[in-house]
């Protein structure tokens, strides 16, 4: 579809009713697994938030490293600045992952909001225009597993998403291979709801990055359905379903929609899932749960459901750290930031059929797919 049309469409598309997940029985054929994006009969290593193990999260260092260190894709969240631009931050609170606390002249910006039913003190996105976001400085969210990563805090800004994919272009020419692009919209119905839609700026940043066709190495991604849904009807890139091990999607819950992740993870749920997306990120815990005492357990249904109805499966999130780690591959004695048998756990999810992962460590990611495929 020609872009003028597609961002009319998609305008369209948000102000009329979306038909509801699930609502009757799956007609639509899947998609074919050729007709997905260029990776899709490989394993993929993505980059979440970058290589967020070594850099702090979401800024053009972290995805740069995660780059280099082999990943496949990196993985941008994106939020909505006041001026309605997408930045990369995983979520529009940003006092964890910036210095803006630090910054006596947005000291009136302290706020309380509700986002998607939680109450959440500190600093929005949305009440900063780009100019204004740009003079604060990343730092890492988790200083006490990772350190380390504190040397690089004030060093980086807030990456728009366009400085994104031109970074991603700048690489997969530099690196002579198609790095990959996994974006996730983060609470687009709480955006829409403040009129800075994510929806709109992400398929004009696309189109005009030529990352609009059924092949771009793109893939979007969401914990909602209903903005997937209306991405359907409007790109052509792969889309992907995230999935929560606990709760509902923020806009059935919106809606009055009593239906559930679980609902969702079922292989009924999964088959309706297959008429609009071409993949699903659940959490880990739905492929393989944990025991009661912590321990790693044995799969579920939940890989060959999935295939069933044509959908990849790329879980979220994998760690290096003990602190992440299921309790039989942590090191005993050892600290919470120590790492741990973060190999052995990628393996037993290769071994499940997963089509990719999420990791912080992308280079780990890299070693346990070879050795899985050696
Ligand atoms: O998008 C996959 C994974 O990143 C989902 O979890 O909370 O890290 O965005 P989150
Ligand atoms: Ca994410």
């Amino acid at each position: 579809m020609p872009r003028a049309h597609r961002r009319t469409a998609l305008l369209a598309a948000s102000v009329v009713a979306v038909p509801l997940l699930l609502a009757g029985p799956a007609t639509a054929a899947p998609p074919e697994r050729e007709d997905r994006g260029p990776e899709a009969d490989e394993l993929l290593v993505i980059g979440h938030r970058g290589a967020s193990g070594y850099r702090p999260e979401h800024t053009l260092a972290a995805y740069e490293l995660a780059a280099r260190m082999g990943a496949d894709y990196i993985e941008p969240d994106v939020v909505s600045t006041a001026d309605g631009v997408l930045v990369a931050r995983h979520e529009n609170e940003i006092s964890g992952t910036t210095d803006v606390a630090e910054r006596p002249e947005f000291a009136d910006r302290r706020t309380t909001k509700v986002i998607d039913g939680v109450e959440l003190t500190g600093w929005f996105t949305e009440d900063f225009t780009l100019a204004e976001l740009r003079t604060l400085r990343a730092v890492e969210r988790l200083p006490g597993i990772r350190e380390e990563n504190t040397l690089y805090d004030g060093l980086y800004e807030v990456p728009t998403l366009d400085e994104v994919l031109e970074l991603r272009e700048e690489l997969s020419r530099e690196l002579r291979r198609d790095i990959g692009v996994y974006i996730e919209t983060k609470h687009p119905t709480y955006f829409d709801g403040i009129d800075l839609s994510l929806e709109e700026p992400l398929v004009e940043d696309l189109d005009e990055a030529g990352l609009d066709r059924r092949s771009s190495p793109v893939f979007v991604q969401s914990f909602e359905t209903a903005n997937l849904l209306e991405l359907d009807e409007v790109v052509d890139v792969p889309l992907v379903q995230l999935m929560s091990n606990t709760g509902a999607p923020a806009d059935l819950v919106a809606a009055g929609d009593p239906r559930t992740y679980a609902d969702l993870a079922t292989a009924e749920g999964l088959a309706e899932i297959g008429e609009y997306a071409d993949g699903v990120g659940p959490d880990k815990n739905l492929v393989i749960p944990r025991e009661d005492d912590g321990t790693l357990g044995e799969p579920t249904s939940f890989v060959a459901d999935a295939h069933a109805a044509d959908l990849l499966v790329h879980p979220y999130t994998f760690r290096n750290e003990n602190e992440f780690l299921p309790a039989d591959l942590r090191d005993p004695g050892e600290e919470p930031s120590d790492y741990g048998q973060a190999i052995d756990e990628q393996l037993a999810y290769w071994e499940a059929g997963v089509d990719g992962l999420f990791t912080d460590n992308p280079d780990t990611g890299v070693v346990s797919r070879e050795l899985f495929e050696d």
